[in-house]
């Protein structure tokens, strides 16, 4: 049986190719250190876990509302008061099925049919695969290092229609790990609002910087959607929750496409998610922060030292995104050539956008220092074997 054409429109993850090579490696007896995949090695953690077993002790184990449990959003909007000092009110705020959940609900109430969402290139693949979901047209926008490699006002003004109807920013960005300005996330907002469209800020990364901590683009611009999640800073990838933050017009549309397409977020997760707010927890996140921050600390100039193209220090995440044009024509057959030799997985370009991505490779510093130790040295073998 055929799927539908629209299913076969949504490009595979070329990474899989990659893991599914280095599980193949792995089975022969081989080392392989992952550094391709978008989830650091820490589990969740324990005052977390703790509230989602007691939650299923309880038996709390049924249905919530579809915009989630009513003391989460309180939560979540505390989050923001605390955090941010924004006033967020609970009622404007939608617990979702992880960012992705949250991606497809905001574009979902957002656009019609033929409308385009601006959204930069590289950048997160699935943000395209939402639009043509829904029939939207994800229009790809050039960027490079001379804006961060994120989006700028005056790129969205180039790049405008009267089709245009969204634009999405991820700041951090995945796959570089660079911050959207805050003027320019105010201006593409004002750009937005004065034409009927909505931007949508992603700040799935946003716990995970390194730098000054960025204030939230909800502090910028009244009518935006911000989303985020639990998996990334609060290290819950497997429970599936994240949120939304949407101007108050938008919750009823959002709500009805939540109801109709999940009836509800996962209950265990949402109980264990009122624990993730905690000092106890917060503690626990400052150290992890502090740890990535020290591994990109050490790999970022170290693979700088090896030639690798990274003329912008990422602020967060945990990527970077580097130019290997140096030592190859072709990112993918490098990242194949990295792993059979060296045992060292990474993320080719190709999976970002089709902006240069043969000349760019994504190291996830997913793993503790000494292995990013060994993965350098590796890479140094690697590298002068080939020029040998
Ligand atoms: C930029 C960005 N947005 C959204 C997601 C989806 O995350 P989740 O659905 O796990 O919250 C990811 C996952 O890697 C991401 O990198």
């Amino acid at each position: 049986m055929n799927s539908s054409r629209r299913a076969q429109a949504i490009a595979p993850f070329h990474v899989m190719d990659i893991l599914a090579r280095a599980r193949a490696l792995e089975a022969q007896g081989r080392d392989i250190i992952h550094l391709e995949i978008g989830e650091p090695d820490f589990p969740t953690p324990a005052p977390v876990a703790r509230a989602a077993i007691e939650a299923i002790e309880n038996g709390e184990l049924h249905y919530t509302p579809a915009l989630g449990l009513p003391q989460l959003r309180e939560a979540i909007a505390g989050f923001y008061r605390k955090r941010y000092g924004v006033e967020v009110p609970a009622a404007r705020i939608a617990v979702t099925t992880g960012a992705s959940g949250a991606l497809l609900l905001a574009l979902g109430a957002l656009l019609d049919a033929g409308d385009e969402i601006l959204m930069a290139d590289p950048g997160y693949p699935c943000n395209r695969h939402f639009a043509s979901f829904i029939d939207a047209r994800p229009v790809a926008i050039p960027v490079g290092p001379d804006t961060a490699f994120q989006l700028t006002a005056q790129l969205v003004e180039r790049h405008w229609t009267e089709n245009t109807k969204a634009v999405l920013l991820a700041s951090p960005s995945n796959p570089t790990g660079t911050l959207a300005r805050d003027e320019e996330i105010r201006g593409i907002a004002a750009w937005c609002a004065k034409r009927g469209a909505t931007l949508i800020v992603d700040e799935i990364y946003h716990g995970l910087v390194y730098e000054a901590p960025p204030q939230t683009a909800l502090a910028q611009a009244e009518e935006i959607v911000v989303i985020n999640s639990f998996s990334k800073y609060f290290h819950m990838t497997g429970w599936r929750l994240g949120w939304l933050a949407a101007p108050a017009g938008l919750l009823g549309g959002i709500e009805r496409l939540a109801q109709n397409l999940f009836l509800a977020p996962p209950t265990p997760a949402q109980f264990a998610a009122l624990a993730a707010f905690s000092e106890e927890t917060a503690a626990i996140l400052e150290a992890r922060r502090q740890e990535l921050k020290a591994r990109r600390d050490f790999l970022l100039p170290a693979l700088r030292e090896l030639g690798f193209g990274l003329s912008v220090a990422p602020q967060g995440a945990f990527y970077l995104y580097a130019d290997v044009s140096r030592f190859s024509g072709d990112s993918f057959v490098f990242a194949e050539r990295l792993l059979e030799q060296a045992g060292v997985a990474i993320t080719p370009g190709v999976d970002f956008g089709a902006v240069a991505p043969q000349r760019h490779v994504r190291f996830a510093y997913t793993r503790p220092l000494p292995v990013l130790q060994e993965a350098v040295a590796r890479i140094r073998r690697f590298l002068a074997e080939r020029r040998a």
